[in-house]
Parts: structure tokens; C-alpha cells; sequence
């Protein structure tokens, strides 16, 4: 080849990567930059999120409460039903809460509402977010505090929501896998994407199923953002639980585990049973997919021409720590537990944490 064409060549890669690039610009603040200057305004936001609603920087409750919260005011959107069929990620949950958060699936909402909204406006918020923001804004940031999360994109320019979405959006617990698959396709989610958005349920506890087991984790690691939550599910209950089991809730083998029955479900249907297994000692499918699920459900309803992406205003999260780096089984438990449902591929070889069996402590709140 001759020189002529490799200099016409690479003067072409320089400029393609020139284009995908957005260069940084800095801040008024002296400290950060941003790609949009619009984005300079949401990095005390963040700090304040970051101090007052999460210790600091903490994988906790507060999170926990803040990425279910992305979800409940996301969901509220229909293609079916048009526009009366809600706002999606709108702030609705907030700006109309006395509407919502009486719907029952709403149900263990209302603290972290009212947090988030004293939050909004004692960081200078006001103005600058709307609660729509405000909510996918906190969920990513709190996300982030989570090892071995991905780093969720932040878009900004959610307009204020106009009126309350409807009830019956959200999914209960309690629904057939039918009956949510069509209400995810209803908001434009694929039964992959169902699956990929559960692993929100690796750092969760319950505090309203069941009045007897507030604050009991859905893994054994509520505090990481780690497959566990796909292994534990699959392990066949042993009947030992010392209470009664709340409708929509289902027995889990491990003490002190919460269950529900959608996740069970969903874990052994054989539209979705691969995809779950897939994600088993597979921490980076696992992270990547629920990456993409997310920027999709932060957005629902909106018009992402009108918005901004302050992405980088995201903090970078941990990695997971070597330890638990790979999935295991919780000591006691072996692949003999496991209630294989995909068909098509074995389960994946998994060794056994030493030590006796021991309950799973509540997530403190
Ligand atoms: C199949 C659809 C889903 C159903 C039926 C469902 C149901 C539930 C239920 C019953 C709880 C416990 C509530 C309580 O007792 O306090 C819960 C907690 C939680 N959910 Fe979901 N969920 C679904 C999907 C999602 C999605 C898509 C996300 C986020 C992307 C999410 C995030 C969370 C989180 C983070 C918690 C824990 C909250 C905390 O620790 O306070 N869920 N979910
Ligand atoms: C949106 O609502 C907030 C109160 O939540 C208000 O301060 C703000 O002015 C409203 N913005 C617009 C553009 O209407």
C-alpha cells in the first residue's frame, strides 16, 4: 500500500474518534468539567446526595429505596394506553405522591419520597433538576456506591410531570409471569430486559411483605452488586422458615432471605430461565445488561432529543472485592440445592463458602 493511502486512512480514524468524543470543558467551579456546560450545576447536587441521603457515599437502605424508586416512577408508562397511560420517568411519584404512593404496590415508598424531596430542595436542586431528574439522578448516584455495579448514564431535562400516573402500572409480586411480561412489553422492555432489571434486586430488602421479616435482604450480599441474587433464587427451599409466608412471597432455603414470587417465577420460566442462568458467575453480562436496561427505564417517556447527557457527573463505582469475584454456593448449599430450570446449558460449576449455615442479618435502616 502506498504511504499516501495509510496517511489518508489514519487522518480518517482521527477524525471519526474526534466526532464520538465530546471534549470536556472545565467547570466555573475550578474543579470539574463537563461536556455540556449544563452539566457543571449538577456536581454539588451530587455531593449533597452523596452526604445527606447516602452517609457518604454508602451502599445502604437509602440506595436501596432510591434505585426501587427509579423503577416505580419509570414504569408508569404505557404504550397501549397513550399518553393518559402516565409520564414514565417523570417525577410523577414525587409531584403527585399523595396520588401514588397510595397505589399498594407503592407500598414502603413513602420515606424515601420524602428524603429525596427535602434533598431536592435543600441542595440548590430547585431550578436546576426537576424531580424526574432528581429521582434517576439519585438512583444512578446511589447505584454507584454499590461495588461491582455498572456506571449508569444520567440524562438530563425531564420536563415536569402534568398529572399522576395511573395504578395497576407497577408489577406486584403477587402477578403470574404472564402477566408481567406484558406489562414490561406494554412499557417497551423485552423478557431479557426483565431479567437484566432484576439484578436490582441483588442489593434490596423487603420492609412490607411481610411484617415479621422488615428488612430482609433478597441475597445473602445486600450490600454488592453481584450475582448471588441469580444463584440463591434457584436453590430448592428446605422448609425451615419461622413464619408465616405472605402472598406473594415464596420460601427461600436461606434464613432471614427474602422471596418473592415473581423472582421465583421469572428464575424458572423457560422464556427467561436461560438469560437468568447466564448471568450466574457472570458478573460483567450481568452489570452490562442491567447498564442498558437502565439508561432505557431512566428515559422512558421522554424525549431524549431534548435532554442532556451529564453522564460524567456519575461517579465511577467500586469493583467487587477479589472475594467475591465469583458466584458461589452460601455454606450448607451445593449444586445438589440447585432447582436447575434452563434447559439448553448445565448449571455452572460453583464452589461452597466454608463455615455452617447461618441466617442472613436484616439490612439495617
Ligand atoms: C418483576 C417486577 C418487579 C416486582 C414484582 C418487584 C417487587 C418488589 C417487591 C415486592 C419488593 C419488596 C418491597 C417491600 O416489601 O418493601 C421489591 C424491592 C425492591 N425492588 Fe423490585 N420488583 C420488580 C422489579 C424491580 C425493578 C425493575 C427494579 C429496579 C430497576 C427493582 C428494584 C427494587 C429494589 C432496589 C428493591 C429493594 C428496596 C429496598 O431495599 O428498600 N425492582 N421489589
Ligand atoms: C417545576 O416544579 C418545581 C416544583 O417542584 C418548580 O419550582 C419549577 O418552577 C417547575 N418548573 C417549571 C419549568 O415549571
Amino acid at each position: 500500500m502506498p504511504l499516501g493511502s495509510l496517511v489518508v486512512i489514519s487522518a480518517l480514524v482521527c477524525a471519526t474518534s474526534a466526532a464520538l468524543t465530546r471534549r470536556a470543558v472545565p467547570c466555573p467551579d475550578g474543579v470539574h468539567s463537563a461536556t455540556h456546560p449544563a452539566c457543571c450545576a449538577l456536581y454539588p447536587i451530587v455531593d449533597h446526595i452523596q452526604q445527606n441521603l447516602f452517609d457518604g457515599g454508602e451502599c445502604d437502605d437509602e440506595v436501596h429505596e432510591s434505585l426501587r424508586l427509579t423503577f416505580h416512577d419509570a414504569i408508569g408508562f404505557s404504550l397501549s394506553q397513550g399518553p393518559s397511560g402516565g409520564g414514565g420517568a417523570d417525577g410523577s411519584i414525587m409531584s403527585f405522591s399523595d396520588t401514588e404512593l397510595q397505589f399498594s404496590a407503592n407500598g414502603g415508598l413513602d420515606d424515601i419520597v420524602k428524603m429525596q424531596e427535602q434533598c431536592l430542595s435543600e441542595c440548590g436542586g430547585n431550578g436546576v433538576v426537576s424531580p424526574g431528574d432528581f429521582i434517576q439522578l439519585a438512583g444512578a448516584v446511589g447505584v454507584s456506591n454499590c461495588p461491582g455495579a455498572p456506571r449508569l448514564k444520567f440524562l438530563l431535562g425531564r420536563p415536569n410531570a402534568t398529572a399522576p400516573a395511573p395504578d395497576k402500572l407497577v408489577p406486584a409480586p403477587t402477578d403470574s409471569t404472564d402477566v408481567i411480561f406484558a406489562r414490561f412489553a406494554d412499557a417497551g422492555f423485552n423478557t431479557d430486559e426483565v431479567v437484566a432489571l432484576l439484578a436490582s434486586h441483588s442489593i434490596a430488602s423487603s420492609k412490607v411483605l411481610n411484617p415479621s421479616m422488615v428488612g430482609a435482604p433478597f441475597d445473602t450480599t445486600p450490600e454488592l452488586f453481584d450475582t448471588q441474587f441469580f444463584v440463591e433464587e434457584l436453590l430448592r427451599p428446605r422448609g425451615f422458615h419461622g413464619t408465616e409466608l405472605q402472598s406473594g412471597q415464596t420460601d427461600s432455603p436461606i434464613e432471614g432471605e427474602m422471596r418473592i414470587m415473581s423472582d421465583s417465577l421469572i428464575a424458572r420460566d423457560s422464556r427467561t430461565s436461560c438469560t437468568w442462568q447466564s448471568f450466574i458467575n457472570n458478573q460483567a453480562r450481568m452489570a452490562d445488561a442491567f447498564g442498558q436496561a437502565m439508561a432505557k427505564l431512566a428515559v422512558l417517556g421522554q424525549d431524549t432529543s431534548k435532554m442532556i447527557d451529564c453522564s460524567e457527573v456519575i461517579p465511577q463505582p467500586k469493583s467487587l472485592p477479589v472475594e467475591h469475584s465469583q458466584s458461589v454456593f452460601p455454606p450448607g448449599f451445593s449444586n445438589a440445592d440447585v432447582e436447575q430450570a434452563c434447559s439448553a446449558t448445565p448449571f455452572p460449576k460453583l464452589s461452597t463458602l466454608p463455615g455452617p449455615v447461618t441466617p442472613v442479618p436484616p439490612v439495617p435502616s
